[in-house]
């Protein structure tokens, strides 16, 4: 029998494409959506038979309300909780927990009311280990829980102990920590390496961006197999980075820029400018409701690095990432095919 796979967050970058590769290796997909969800990114429901021999279903709910996810959880085997408020600021910053905290705590308590469920795959994030200045960070990192550049960093921290605690009393959750995931797919903020090539592309950002801090830039289709590997394989309460090439984001403009055979950049901005850019853009935000590119919690991130080490991920689910410059050459074709840049 086919598993029945349910997917939080289908509607989003990172779960709409793990939606496809799920239906394409022949399983019932249930993608959890929103009433207000843009679906633009999923195929349309299928009857019995579709590509690969997988179904799709949407199923409507939001992780915030406990009983619209035990309606849809029933009947499935497999849970992958990837929904998320991803966002480096909002005007109301409770939502991160009541989305990214409360919706795990829903999940659990929904997984505990039905009994066919064999297995969670919680969508973490490197935020929830925290920065490794001077480092480079493992699985057995835990977030020092000090200091958060973000209040979207503090939910994903919370959550990730909650899952380590449910996986501790006995739940199957197999927490993956993705890094900077980049690479086609539906542009939203969780696509911020494209957002910020757009940017680049349209004479909008000038220079590179601060200082030369370290990030793991991980491509969405790696990211969607260590999904599907840690379902396959992943050990239940041991966690799992998917992360990638260590590199800054003047390594990825500089990439950008051969691959392209366009200019680099000349010059840096500094982060106090950056920063600036943010608190004005914040301003404008709070008059105009639509969300900032650029914040004072970017500027923060910028400040750290966020470097990881994959070797647990390589070694128990066969994850296999893609170097920077690989999943540019794919990725900046895509941005030029899609209308988004010009080179
Ligand atoms: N992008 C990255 O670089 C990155 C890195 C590490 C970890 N992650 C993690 O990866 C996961 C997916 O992120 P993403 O980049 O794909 O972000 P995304 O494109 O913004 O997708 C977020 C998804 O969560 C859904 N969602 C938000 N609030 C919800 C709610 N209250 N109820 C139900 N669904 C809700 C969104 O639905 P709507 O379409 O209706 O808004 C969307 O489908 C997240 O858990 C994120 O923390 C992302």
């Amino acid at each position: 029998m086919k598993k029945v796979v349910l997917v939080t967050g289908a509607s989003g970058y990172l779960g709409g494409r793990l939606c496809h590769a799920l239906l394409n290796q022949g399983y019932c997909v249930k993608a959890f959506v929103r009433k207000t969800s843009d679906l633009s990114s999923l195929p349309p429901p299928t009857g019995a038979a579709s590509t690969g021999g997988g179904t799709l279903q949407y199923v409507y709910g939001d992780v915030t309300d406990y009983q619209s996810l035990l309606e849809a959880f029933s009947g499935c085997h497999v849970i992958f909780h990837a929904a998320a408020l991803v966002e480096p600021w909002i005007p109301d910053p409770s939502r991160f927990t009541t989305v990214n905290v409360g919706g795990l705590r829903n999940v659990l308590n929904a997984y505990k009311e039905t009994n066919t469920i064999e297995k969670i795959i919680h969508t973490s994030s490197f935020f929830a280990l925290g920065s490794t200045d001077g480092h480079i960070g493992d699985e057995t990192q835990v977030h020092s829980a000090k200091y958060f550049c973000t209040e979207y960093e503090k939910s994903k921290a919370v959550a990730d102990k909650i899952a380590l605690e449910a996986a501790a009393e006995g739940v199957p959750i197999v927490p993956v920590y993705p890094g900077v995931i980049y690479g086609p797919g539906k542009v939203t903020t969780g696509n911020m390496v494209a957002l910020l090539l757009v940017e680049r592309f349209n004479y909008r950002l000038p220079g590179y961006m601060g200082e030369e801090k370290g990030f793991s830039f991980s491509h969405v289709d790696d990211v969607v197999q260590g999904h599907i590997a840690a379902l396959d394989k992943g050990r239940p309460g041991e966690r799992y980075l998917l992360t990638g090439e260590n590199a800054s984001f003047k390594d990825v403009f500089d990439i950008a820029a051969t691959i392209t055979q366009t200019a680099k950049p000349r010059f840096r901005i500094p982060l106090f400018l950056i920063e600036v850019y943010g608190w004005l853009s914040v301003l404008f935000a709070r008059i105009t409701g639509k969300l900032p590119l650029l914040s004072p919690p970017t500027a923060n991130v910028l400040r750290h690095q966020w470097a990881y080490n994959c070797d647990k991920a390589k070694t128990e689910l066969g994850y296999n990432p893609r170097s920077l410059k690989e999943g540019l050459t794919e990725m900046l074709p895509w941005l030029k095919s899609s209308g988004l840049i010009k080179y």
